[in-house]
């Protein structure tokens, strides 16, 4: 499903993109794909994906 429709940005690809590169907050998330540049109503969605995701790192739990 599309999270972000202006960019066309899935969930699945914001999830690799998480799992690859762990950014730290939405700013370094945005560094990496393009969600949430135009309208801005997928950041929501792509902050709940992001954070689900990241809890599921086993180095983040650890860091926890
Ligand atoms: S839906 Fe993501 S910027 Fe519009």
């Amino acid at each position: 499903m599309y999270v972000c429709l202006c960019n066309a940005v899935s969930d699945k690809t914001l999830r690799e993109v998480v799992r690859r590169y762990q950014p730290k907050s939405l700013q370094q998330l945005r560094q990496l794909v393009p969600v949430g540049n135009q309208c801005g109503k997928c950041i929501r969605d792509a902050r709940a994906i992001m954070d689900q995701e990241m809890q599921n790192l086993p180095l983040y739990k650890e860091a926890v």
